[in-house]
């Protein structure tokens, strides 16, 4: 019977599994992604993970069919392109499908990590409770999926990106982004904009700057550290304006949020819903609905999976 294999590439870790047609995580390997070095590279890395779970996968009388990939940036679908990837930069312009099926026996495809979490949602998570809601992956950087009808939305033809919430201006002039405008979503609401901030505002030393994640500032929350706080209520409060934009421009009331950053749920959802429900003048607060998502980090390899599934 068939496999396939699934990637996650986000902005600081690369994650591959082995997914039956079934919709089974058998295999998974997860790795810090190579920085600074040229997309070859950093490319030589994903086939070496996906030989190896390739021949894995013989082990369980297996054959790979197919190989799927959520990258972070905006994508070129068709073409098989990173067009522009305000955190893995080393791949923008870099034709991802070519080089990789010149050195596999299998089909490739690419999409926008945040669209793919948005499949693996509708596949197996919570997304086929509601037809149309918004998707919002916390990560290294913020990403975003329309969820329309009960279809990822992909924007207009050409254009190559669609539901980059994490981009969108929550305060104007505000922090600076990885994409390089001031004030977006992303400055504010993702591991990498709270570890920057802080390094910016050379407060890193009271927080052991070395050993900072965001897995490290939400544990400091949870025990009270009020700097810890109050970056996880401005995380929270921008999100909700975003997220109220979102809901009052498409006439939409679900979000479903995931990517590692959302296990810090406890500290930023009070602050997040409040936020969305003072920016939405057009919705009933009891008519708001913000779930976090079952599928722990996962949903990207399931939706990632699904799209190696459909080009087989
Ligand atoms: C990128 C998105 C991506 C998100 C999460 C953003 O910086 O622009 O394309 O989905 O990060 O990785
Ligand atoms: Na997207
Ligand atoms: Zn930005």
């Amino acid at each position: 019977s068939r496999a396939v294999i699934a990637a996650d590439i986000g902005g600081t870790h690369v994650r591959f599994a082995l997914v039956t047609e079934k919709g089974e995580i058998l295999l998974q390997e997860k790795r810090s992604r190579i920085r600074g070095s040229t997309p070859e590279r950093m490319i030589y890395d994903w086939i070496e993970i996906a030989k190896g779970l390739e021949s894995r996968a013989q082990g369980f009388g297996l054959k790979v069919s197919a190989l799927g990939f959520g990258i972070a940036g905006k994508i070129d679908v068709e073409e098989g392109r990173v067009i522009f990837s305000p955190n893995i930069p080393e791949l923008n312009g870099f034709d991802v499908v070519a080089f990789l099926r010149s050195h596999l026996a299998y089909p490739v495809a690419i999409d926008n990590d945040a669209n793919v979490f948005g499949r693996g949602e509708l596949w197996v998570g919570k997304g086929s409770k509601y037809p149309d809601w918004l998707g919002i992956t916390l990560g290294t950087g913020v990403g975003g999926c329309v969820i329309l009808d009960g279809r990822v939305w992909t924007g207009s033809r050409g254009i190559g990106f669609a539901g980059e919430i994490g981009h969108t201006t929550v305060y104007p002039n505000g922090r600076l982004c990885m994409c390089g405008k001031r004030g977006c979503l992303e400055a504010y609401a993702s591991e990498g904009g709270l570890l920057r901030h802080i390094a910016n505002c050379g407060s890193g030393k009271e927080y052991g700057l070395s050993a900072l994640s965001a897995k490290r500032l939400y544990d400091m929350a949870l025990s009270g550290n009020p700097e810890a706080c109050r970056l996880f209520e401005e995380f929270g409060t921008a999100l909700g304006i975003a997220i109220a934009n979102a809901f009052t421009l498409l006439g939409i009331r679900c979000a479903i949020v995931g990517g590692g950053v959302s296990n810090a749920w406890g500290v930023f959802y009070e602050p997040l819903l409040r936020a969305t429900v003072n920016n939405c003048s057009m919705l009933n607060a009891e008519d708001i609905v913000i779930e976090k998502s079952e599928l722990e980090d996962s949903a990207a390899l399931y939706g990632a999976a699904r799209l190696a599934l459909d080009i087989i």
